[in-house]
């Protein structure tokens, strides 16, 4: 018989690590450009992120605190959101510092500017999706209490995607090989063609 780890957990996980972000994982990345009210530019990754309606399409990120991203979306309603790749890998991660400085700058990545909204794109990068934002939205508990996490949500406006990243036309989604968020401090995994398995859903 399967014996269980249990745990309630708000009395506390008592394990090494707390799991959670290790079981839901690997978790794509949103890798988030804005500018402050007053121009100045930010790149930031986010892990608790995904995509949450297909027409029109939906993204959003969370922001464990008030962090300078969502800061800046609430004020300035825009952000792009650009795919963080193997190659972009030590890049990406440079931008998480919590720094006053521009990003982009810091972590040596040439802009391009979007089309539709104010906040840069990130040249490397295959992808880029300019977002307008529709919602932030403040977490609560189960029994209402305010959390200091912000959902931070957006329509996706204007899509850029590099065209070596298609055949015929369809999207091929590991050839830029995305990085992923797994557990703990430092595990991430890369999406390769490999890793592919195809299953059609019941009529
Ligand atoms: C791969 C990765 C994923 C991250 N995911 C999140 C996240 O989901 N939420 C969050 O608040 N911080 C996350 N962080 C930390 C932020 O990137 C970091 O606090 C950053 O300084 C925030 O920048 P900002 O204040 O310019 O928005 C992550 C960091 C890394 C490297």
């Amino acid at each position: 018989m399967t014996e269980y780890h249990f745990y309630e957990p708000a009395n506390g996980h008592r394990l090494p690590h707390d799991p959670t972000n290790a079981i839901i994982a690997p978790r794509p990345i949103g890798w988030i450009s804005t500018v402050s009210p007053a121009g100045k530019r930010n790149l930031a990754p986010y892990s608790f992120f995904n995509q949450f309606n297909y027409r029109p399409p939906i993204i959003g990120f969370c922001s464990t605190g008030w962090k300078d991203s969502v800061a800046n979306v609430e004020a300035t309603g825009e952000f792009v959101w650009n795919l963080a790749t193997e190659a972009l890998a030590g890049a990406m991660n440079a931008t998480s510092a919590t720094v006053e400085d521009d990003e982009f700058v810091l972590a040596g990545l040439d802009s391009l500017p979007s089309r539709l909204v104010k906040p840069d794109r990130v040249a490397a990068s295959p992808v880029h999706f300019e977002c307008r934002k529709t919602q932030i939205v403040q977490l609560q508990t189960a029994d209402g209490a305010d959390v200091d996490s912000w959902l931070v949500l957006g329509e996706v406006v204007a899509v850029h995607i590099d065209t070596a990243m298609l055949d015929d036309g369809i999207y091929q989604t590991a050839r830029s090989i995305p990085i992923m968020r797994g557990g703990g401090p430092t595990d991430y995994f890369a999406v390769r063609e490999e890793a592919k398995f195809q299953m059609r859903r019941p009529a």
